[in-house]
């Protein structure tokens, strides 16, 4: 089964959580980073994994183009999953949530949906996120 994981990261964090997930998927998983996508990519891909950090309750600024370019491949009922690190706090948001909407309105099948939790504002992650990502990546890919 083909794979990709898409993600965009600033201080690293969501790349730990996309590079484990890629990891734990085997070896037809491909890391993507956000800017670099075509729809090109997007082709034979069976199940693609998007994740970003929440940066002010959303996906983080510009990712949005992620969407136009799915969009654009013309994939419909591709299955995907998104994540999200952030915060755990009442007010944090949740950019796994907006990802998932977004690409429910690009055509996609959402399978799955998971934050993974930092401890500061540009991080570290929170001990065992990495382990746990590669449990949730692994998970999922034996169920879809
Ligand atoms: C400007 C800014 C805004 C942020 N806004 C939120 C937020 O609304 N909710 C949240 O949970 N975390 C927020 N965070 C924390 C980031 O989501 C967190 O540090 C994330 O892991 C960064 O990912 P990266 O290391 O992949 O860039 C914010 C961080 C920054 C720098």
């Amino acid at each position: 089964m083909s794979k990709l994981i898409v993600y965009t990261s600033t201080f690293g964090n969501t790349k730990k959580i996309a590079e484990a997930i890629v990891e734990a998927t085997g070896p037809e998983s491909r890391l993507v980073k956000a800017d670099e996508l075509t729809a090109e990519m997007l082709k034979d891909v069976d199940f693609a994994f998007v994740g970003s950090p929440t940066i002010a309750w959303n996906y983080a600024p510009g990712f949005g183009k992620v969407f136009d370019v799915i969009k654009s491949a013309n994939v419909p009922g591709l299955k995907t999953a998104a994540f999200d690190t952030g915060l755990k706090k009442w007010y944090a948001g949740d950019g796994a949530g907006r990802i998932s909407k977004k690409l429910a309105q690009v055509g996609c099948k959402a399978v799955g949906k998971m934050r993974f939790i930092v401890l500061g504002k540009e991080g570290p992650l929170k001990d065992g996120e990495v382990e746990r990502a590669k449990e949730w990546g692994s998970g999922l890919c034996l169920r879809v």
